[in-house]
């Protein structure tokens, strides 16, 4: 197989030192890696370090005569099959932003036609200025592929988002991009969206305000990555996705119904609907008349509790995400449902933020695993959270199963 060809850039962030482990590996991996530092990069990591470690000439001047007759401004553009930026600063991302081309890695980025991924690094308060994230927003929009920091200690002492996101994470990133993001190939995930509707007489239900919008997007982001998608859908105003098979339901019974039968073939299960936890204890064939009655009480039943369902049923390699929407102390209830439930993870939303959760194109979410770790997501469109959590999908899947075993 043809080598592909990483260009790796390196920018003046402290995490700099680690972009040397991740040369080592590209490399390992049999990429031809080739490094280009920004000034400032250079004042953290020797270029002699990541020379030593790729084996190719490391570029810092755009202006200095080339150290092979190929290294002319563009020539590492051209060579690129993808350019990943790790670690990418605040600096980098605004120069990116506006299209600035003042130095090789610039100047790289602006006239390459490969895919570019970036992996901020930076303290809490540089990422999360409005400024940073106005800038993230405009490369996402145009393409560039983000991997988030995580949340931590930082080197500068404080603790928050802005930790250069893990080596494994970021190589996965640069793979997926490189294999056309095909990753979801052979894949037959099951997918649940939108509200239930419990029936209360025949013109009247129970429900909630679920679009389905969260749901959607995982299919369709599934689709796209090659995964064979079906999308159990509540009632919902959305067009389904471009080669996703969709199964309507109405009530959390019938979604319930729906899942179990789809659960034996599916390589990984993600449950975005919004299930009614309750529905009429009975059901009036006739429309409740409201002549004679100044109240009216209703008493309600507990629905099927699918993801309990799904969780006696569950073979140790399926994968099995759900997600919750609080109100209030939301990383404490998700966690204790991800263990009464026995996912391999959970998707936690605040329901009471105007720019995420029900309705909204936006989502912020926290991902919360079985050791107690919570990964806090920035604001990202559903889409793009929809790519994390497969993202993370594919991760416990590879985890769950030696690669030789297919
Ligand atoms: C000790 C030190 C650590 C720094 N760490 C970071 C960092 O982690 N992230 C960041 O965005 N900027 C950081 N900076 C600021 C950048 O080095 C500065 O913005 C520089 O102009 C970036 O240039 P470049 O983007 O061309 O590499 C740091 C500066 C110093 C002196």
């Amino acid at each position: 197989m043809e080598r592909k060809t990483v260009i790796l850039g390196v920018t003046g962030g402290i995490a700099a030192y680690k972009a040397a482990d991740l040369a080592s590996r590209l490399v390992q991996k049999g990429y031809t890696v080739k490094v280009v530092m920004t000034k400032a990069a250079t004042r953290f990591v020797a270029p002699l370090t990541f020379q030593t470690l790729t084996g190719q000439p490391v570029v810092v001047d755009m202006f200095a005569a080339p150290p092979v007759w190929n290294v002319a401004h563009v020539a590492y553009a051209e060579a690129a099959d993808v350019v990943l930026i790790a670690p990418a600063t605040a600096d980098i991302i605004a120069k990116l932003a506006h299209g600035f081309a003042d130095d090789m890695l610039t100047t790289t980025v602006l006239a390459t036609q490969a895919p570019v991924v970036l992996a901020p690094a930076m303290n809490s308060n540089m990422y999360l200025n409005p400024a940073v994230r106005e800038n993230l927003g405009l490369l996402r929009a145009r393409g560039f592929y983000i991997v988030e920091p995580e949340t931590g200690r930082l080197a500068c002492g404080a603790s928050g988002p802005g930790r250069l996101a893990p080596p494994e994470a970021i190589l996965e990133a640069v793979e997926r991009v490189l294999r056309g993001a095909q990753d979801l190939a052979g894949w037959r995930v099951l997918v649940t969206a939108g509200p239930t509707r419990e029936p209360l007489d025949p013109v009247r239900f129970l429900s909630n305000r679920s679009t389905g919008k969260m749901g959607y997007a995982l299919a369709s982001v599934a689709a796209r990555r090659g995964a064979n998608v079906t999308l159990i859908s509540g009632p919902t105003s959305l067009e389904a996705p471009p080669s996703v098979k969709r199964v309507e339901v109405t009530s959390a019974e019938e979604m319930c119904a729906q899942v179990l039968a789809h659960l034996p073939e599916a390589t990984a299960l993600v449950m975005a609907a919004a299930v009614a936890d309750w529905r009429p204890r009975a059901f009036s064939p006739e429309k409740i008349k409201k002549e004679g009655r100044e109240t009216l009480r209703l008493e309600l039943e507990r629905t099927p509790d699918i993801l309990a369902e799904v969780a006696e049923r569950k073979r140790a390699e399926q994968v099995v995400v759900g997600f919750a929407a609080e109100s209030s102390h939301l990383a404490e209830r998700a966690r204790e449902k991800l263990v009464r439930k026995r996912l391999d993870f959970i998707v936690a939303n605040d329901i009471t933020r105007s720019d995420a959760g029900f309705a909204s194109d936006s989502n912020q979410v926290q991902i919360i695993w079985p050791d107690g770790r919570v990964e806090e997501l920035p604001l990202l469109t559903k889409e793009e959270v929809a790519a994390a959590i497969w993202d993370r999908v594919l991760r416990v899947k590879k985890e769950n199963q030696p690669p030789s075993a297919n």
